[in-house]
């Protein structure tokens, strides 16, 4: 891992390869760690800088709130201290897609590529926003353990839940080790993003949109609807997945990232 000062923050990073660069942006309240497979495999043939986002992993924390935009400047900030002139493809799963979008607003000219993982374009419903609210003050009062426990069977296939202890254990762990700062900062950003649909139809970059056949949280059929609006998105699933298909079929996973990385 590199430690790098990126916007006044401590961020920690992956930087592993050469060749095209890969930005591999986690999930929340996930680390750079959700990605070891795909690291360890892309990173034969491109550059991966996999960060933990500020709040999480090894990276310094922020507390109040962190927007998208923030997390969006972050990275382009990260690409800058790394010496990256380049144009990166992005690959954002979930709140790592929020984040996308906000990219895409803010640095389209940068991007090479996206890569859109079990993710979505809308904005928090005012009911969903509140409740991230309530959540963020009770991961401060009472720490990660009970987030842990309501959202690991949210995250995965509930034949990963039943059956794969080694990665239930490792996500488990993940949740557990985030800074409650960290998460809620995270929780409070992601109910004010806006609505990224009126996007869509403007990605001019080539587009994979990667889906988890059991994912639900973002179900498949609202991944295939985001993909049909972005004007160049090709469209896979993972089958014997959740909301986590890196974590759950690496192998696919990583092969549908790399096709697509053949642009
Ligand atoms: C994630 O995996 O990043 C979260 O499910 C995103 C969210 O809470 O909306």
């Amino acid at each position: 891992m590199k430690t790098l000062s990126v916007n006044g923050v401590r961020v920690a990073t992956v930087d592993r390869g050469g060749g095209l660069p890969i930005l591999l942006v986690h999930g929340f309240p996930l680390d750079h760690t959700m990605w070891d497979a795909q690291v360890e495999v892309l990173s034969g043939r491109f550059r991966v800088i996999a960060p933990d986002l500020r709040g999480f992993g090894q990276s310094g924390v922020a507390a109040g709130t962190v927007t998208m935009d923030q997390f969006a400047d972050d990275l382009a900030a990260l690409v800058d201290a790394l010496g990256m002139h380049e144009r990166v493809v992005l690959c954002g799963l979930s709140m790592g897609g929020y984040i996308a979008f906000a990219f895409c607003r803010k640095y389209a000219a940068r991007l090479r590529g996206l890569v859109l993982c079990d993710t979505r374009a809308t904005a928090d419903t005012p009911e969903a926003a509140a409740g991230r609210w309530e959540t963020a003050q009770r991961v401060l009062r009472e720490g990660t353990a009970p987030l842990a426990d309501t959202m690991l069977p949210k995250l995965l296939a509930p034949a990963t839940l039943a059956k794969r202890p080694a990665i239930v254990a490792a996500l488990r762990k993940m949740i557990l080790a985030s800074d409650p700062r960290g998460i809620a900062a995270a929780l409070r950003g992601m109910a004010e993003r806006p609505d990224s649909t009126p996007l869509l139809t403007e990605i001019a970059c080539p587009t994979l949109v990667l889906a988890g056949q059991e994912d639900a949280l973002s179900p498949v059929d609202e991944m295939q609807a985001l993909a049909r609006q972005i004007p160049s998105a090709q469209f896979v699933t993972i089958s014997g997945a959740g909301h986590l298909p890196p974590l759950e079929q690496p192998a696919e996973t990583t092969a549908a990232i790399e096709g697509f990385l053949r642009l």
